[in-house]
């Protein structure tokens, strides 16, 4: 689906996004990120496909409306289990589906999938081929490394990458890139210490250019981003958009053309008094804590950004369960 706008020229729908981040891009932050930009792409946490066909759907693939456009990414290796889940998340108004072909966590590499999967493309396209077939109303992408281990030339990637746009019908291509090294890193250190070689994900532009090729890893700024631009079709922010949202303020105007006023603070702040509010009445277990843990970064940089963080992590206001915290956390004057 390509969201509303007021642009002048058509700009592609994936310019920019906010990455899948386990624990972090849920329901609530992803409505955080959508009311400060209306064009952003969104993804969600992985979500394993087993999990969704034998367990409590609803639990990981309810979503607020207004988030689309809005990506589900899921992990998996096995066609028929993740074309079942496929058909439940089309069913629930995603808009695109992802295959997580970049996780490098021991568990998920247990579980034969994630970063591992870019050793067997073949079966990466089984999965693809059935996942598009099953959900054909949503986009089916990848997210991927540049290779894995000691795979450290170009070409790794490179035929990765063929070898899908060849034997499926994926367009699009998200490249973290650098390598996912399998054995003796933690997740975190996968995201730190293996070196960025944007290079590779340019090139795969240059190589592929009927492909759509996002590139993530390290991006910073709005600036790095419009660098980037340059040289792809789309750039996916992680760490930066959740440990300062407000990066995502100008989104609209820098790289979707949008006249629309930027969203303010205090409005913003508003809002989320009013959703946390309605998410507690609707009755569904959900507590201030679940939401308030994602919204510690919206001061990032302000002068009451101490404050703010303190009260909103602090565990005997938070058991409380008032929303009100959030506007007291903003100004002093109304607690
Ligand atoms: C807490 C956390 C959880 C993550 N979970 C996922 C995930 O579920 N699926 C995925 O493809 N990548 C996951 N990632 C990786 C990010 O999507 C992204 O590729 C990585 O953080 C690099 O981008 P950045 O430097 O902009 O953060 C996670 C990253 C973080 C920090």
């Amino acid at each position: 689906m390509q969201p509303e706008n007021s642009l002048s020229a058509p700009v592609r729908a994936r310019r920019m996004s906010v990455a899948p981040m386990l624990d972090w891009t849920d329901r609530h932050f992803r409505y955080l990120a959508r009311q400060i930009s209306r064009h952003a792409w969104l993804y969600s946490e992985m979500v394993h496909a087993g999990a969704i066909v034998h367990g409590d759907e609803a639990r990981f693939l309810r979503k607020n409306d207004c988030e689309n456009p809005v990506a589900l990414q899921l992990g998996g290796c096995e066609p028929a289990l993740l074309a079942a889940a496929s058909k439940r998340v089309a069913a629930w108004g995603y808009d695109e589906i992802n295959l997580n072909c970049g996780c490098p966590s021991p568990r998920v590499q247990k579980g034969a999938f994630g970063a591992c999967l870019m050793n067997e493309v073949d079966l990466v396209a089984d999965c693809l081929n059935a996942m598009q077939d099953a959900a054909p109303e949503c986009e089916v992408t990848v997210k991927h490394r540049i290779g894995v281990d000691r795979q450290t030339e170009y070409q790794t990637v490179a035929d990765f990458v063929g070898t899908l746009a060849e034997k499926t019908a994926c367009k699009t291509f998200i490249v973290h890139a650098r390598n996912a090294w399998l054995d003796g890193l933690s997740p975190k250190e996968n995201r730190e210490v293996p070196p960025l070689k944007y290079e590779y994900v340019y090139r795969l532009k240059r190589e592929f250019p009927a492909l759509e090729i996002i590139i993530n890893g390290g991006i910073k700024t709005n600036g790095e981003a419009a660098a980037h631009l340059e040289y792809v079709d789309g750039v996916m922010v992680g760490r930066e958009a959740y440990h300062n949202p407000m990066i995502m303020a100008a989104w609209d105007r820098l790289f979707y053309g949008s006249k629309q006023p930027e969203t303010e603070l205090g409005a913003l702040v508003e809002k989320l008094y009013r959703y946390m509010a309605e998410q507690i009445a609707a009755g569904r277990g959900t507590a201030v804590r679940h939401m308030a843990k994602h919204y510690l970064g919206l001061m990032h940089g302000l002068p009451n950004a101490r404050r703010w963080r303190r009260m909103l992590s602090d565990s005997s206001l938070l058991s409380a369960n008032r929303p009100e915290l959030i506007l007291e956390a903003y100004s002093p004057e109304a607690a």
